[in-house]
């Protein structure tokens, strides 16, 4: 089966579903943890601090480490802009990246067929492609600024439906609205969390968490988690606490 035609397989082990979210500008850093966790975690997130830092040799550096990266841009312009920016991120051999799905149909429907069409010509890999619905910080009364209006939770669901009508794979969503996608885009959709405490730690600034286990008993296929694990004495401890709370979903 040529490649771009591939079903994207749901991870099987927990740790296959959990990302680290690697929110440093150093290089250096970087590899201290990538060379420590890369047989620990499914995934390493790169946002737009270490990509706008780094740029690429990131992303390959943790590749060349033995680690898979979820590249977390939230590409969102034009059609053709993001399509050409998303084939880019297939080149790089991205596991995983995202859109954002107020981008509009047409914009991820681009999306979707040039990587497609380039996983075919170049034979590569097809990456795992997201649509950011709402954003966690977003309230109510900010969508009503921007001229939405309606409960968050509808317009996250309205825009989980576009990004599947549109061909992507799953979004990014609020552990605490998982339940209303599934609703309404069925189990294989994937979907992926950020928003997760272990049971003993800080919140820092995030506000609805849910704990690791919480989250894939509710049916999150992949949690992202940073600091909890970046700022711990001993991140590998860590990262084998959250794994094991992950595991106790399956044990009920
Ligand atoms: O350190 P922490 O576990 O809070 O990191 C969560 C990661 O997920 C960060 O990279 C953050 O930017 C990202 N994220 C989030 N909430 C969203 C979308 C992304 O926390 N709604």
């Amino acid at each position: 089966m040529p490649s771009s035609l591939q079903l994207v397989r749901s991870p099987t082990s927990m740790r296959e579903r959990l990302i680290l979210a690697l929110d440093v500008d150093d290089l250096e850093r970087v590899k201290v943890v990538v060379r420590l966790l890369a047989g620990e975690v499914g995934m390493f997130k790169v946002g737009k601090q270490l990509f706008t830092h780094a740029g690429p040799p990131a992303v390959k550096l943790i590749q060349e480490l033995g680690g898979e990266v979820f590249l977390d841009l939230k590409f969102h312009d034009i059609p053709t802009t993001v399509a050409k920016a998303a084939v880019e991120a297939t080149r790089l051999g991205v596991k995983m990246f995202n859109v954002h799905a107020s981008g509009s149909l047409e914009m991820m429907r681009q999306t979707v067929r040039e990587v497609r069409r380039v996983c075919r010509q170049e034979n590569l890999k097809r990456p795992i492609m997201l649509a950011v619905t709402v954003l966690t910080s977003l309230s109510k009364s900010d969508l009503e600024k921007v001229g939405v209006d309606g409960e968050v939770a509808d317009q996250v669901v309205r825009l989980a439906l576009l990004s599947q009508e549109a061909g992507m794979d799953g979004v990014v969503a609020s552990p605490h609205e998982v339940a209303g996608i599934r609703d309404a885009c069925g189990r294989r959709f994937i979907i992926v969390s950020p928003g997760i405490r272990p049971q003993k730690g800080k919140r820092n600034d995030q506000r609805r968490v849910m704990t690791p286990e919480e989250a894939v008993r509710g049916g999150v296929d992949y949690i992202v988690v940073g600091r909890p694990i970046m700022e711990a004495k001993d991140p590998l401890s860590a990262v084998r606490e959250i794994i094991s709370e992950m595991e106790h979903s399956a044990a009920l």
